[in-house]
């Protein structure tokens, strides 16, 4: 079994990557068990395929679920949504030392992480993510939230999860294209700071898509490792350091934003195209050769993922794209950074880049 530490002051936590771990929850997670009923909030598919096993594995610790489903997708991360689960889980008597444990993506992760931190100000939870993106990037680091009208995760808290187990094996029945889309993050950690890791996706990647089990081992285990130091570094993102994990989301926000955050581009497909964006935003400034900005958009194509706005088959020009980024959630001070790159696996803070560059330079990519 990996285990990788989150180490926080106070606050450190361990996340276990092991094939079948969620047979032996029981075992792995007796120390957040004090009682002999264990609230689970969960994804309704994340319950549907995983459930039934769950509380086998408690039941043979003489433990039962008590379960909250939450409706697949971001309309449940609202305040109505929280106001339904906290009602609960006070309903269930939870108190300041038990653990709740959230099965399912970022969307539960997220809401039962946000819950958790104003329960009683402040229970203890546990992340049992069910999606790739939840494994290697929502579920670890303690960001929680829900959405409301003026955007997504604009009310949150940092909570931190006391221990967070992942399954590699629940991601047997996730759909292939949620699984490529989590994939996006992944190999983001290569490109942001690790370029071996780059390259052994670049070689691997199909293999991690379609789930070989050791392929799939290694590129979570490190993409955790990863996050994990990030996270020990700037926890709540004052340094700079964890900024560096919205490689991406700039671009890729604005084509989520165009695209209406639809079904037509997830979340993860907008951070694909995002990284190429800002590997050839770099080189078309001189950081990155052409060479390593085609290396990048090779890399995420060969996953299956997009690597080409013009796929997208988009109506609009690079001033509108640029124009969504204006209401991105990173302004500061009328300013907006972005992550670029000065090699693969070497990217940095920019606070230097012009809207109205960024706005040719997507005219360009849009032709
Ligand atoms: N998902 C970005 C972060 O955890 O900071």
């Amino acid at each position: 079994m990996a285990v990788i530490p989150v180490q926080l002051a106070g606050r450190s936590y361990n996340v276990l990557v092991e094939h079948g771990l969620r047979d032996d929850v029981a075992n792995v997670a007796s120390a957040f068990l004090r009682k002999d009923i264990v609230p689970i909030v969960a994804d309704a598919n994340a319950k549907a395929h995983h459930g039934e096993r769950l509380e086998a594995a408690l039941a043979a610790a003489g433990r039962k679920a008590a379960w909250f489903e939450v409706a697949s997708g971001e309309a449940s991360k609202s305040w109505q949504g929280l106001q339904e689960l906290t009602d609960w889980l006070l309903a269930q008597g939870v108190e300041r030392g038990d653990h709740v444990f959230a099965l399912g993506g970022g969307v539960v992760g997220d809401l039962t992480g946000f819950a958790c931190a104003i329960l009683k100000r402040g229970c203890g939870f546990v992340q049992i993510p069910t999606t790739l993106l939840a494994q290697v990037d929502s579920g670890v680091g303690g960001k929680t939230a829900i959405n409301t009208a003026a955007g997504k995760n604009l009310i949150g808290a940092f909570h931190q999860p006391a221990l967070v187990l992942i399954d590699p094996a629940t991601l047997d029945t996730l759909p292939d294209r949620e699984m490529r889309a989590g994939y996006a993050e992944v190999i983001k950690y290569g490109i942001l700071g690790d370029r071996e890791f780059f390259d052994w996706l670049a070689e691997n990647g199909q293999k991690v898509v379609a789930r070989d089990p050791d392929a799939l081992v290694h590129a979570i285990s490190t993409s955790v490792a990863a996050k994990a130091r990030i996270v020990a570094e700037d926890e709540r993102e004052t340094s700079g350091a964890r900024a560096l994990l919205n490689l991406g989301h700039t671009f890729g926000h604005a084509l989520e934003a165009e695209t209406g955050f639809s079904d037509k581009l997830l979340h993860g497909e907008g951070v694909a195209l995002g990284m190429v964006l800002a590997a050839r935003y770099s080189a078309r400034r001189g950081l990155v050769s052409d060479e390593d900005a085609a290396l990048v958009a090779r890399a995420i194509a060969a996953s299956g993922l997009p690597s080409e706005i013009s796929q997208l088959g988009l109506d609009c020009d690079g001033r509108k794209l640029a124009d969504h980024m204006l209401h991105d959630k990173k302004m500061e001070s009328g300013t907006l950074p972005f992550i670029l790159l000065r090699s693969i696996g070497a990217a940095y803070l920019a606070k230097d880049v012009a809207l109205d560059d960024v706005a040719s330079f997507l005219d360009e990519q849009l032709q």
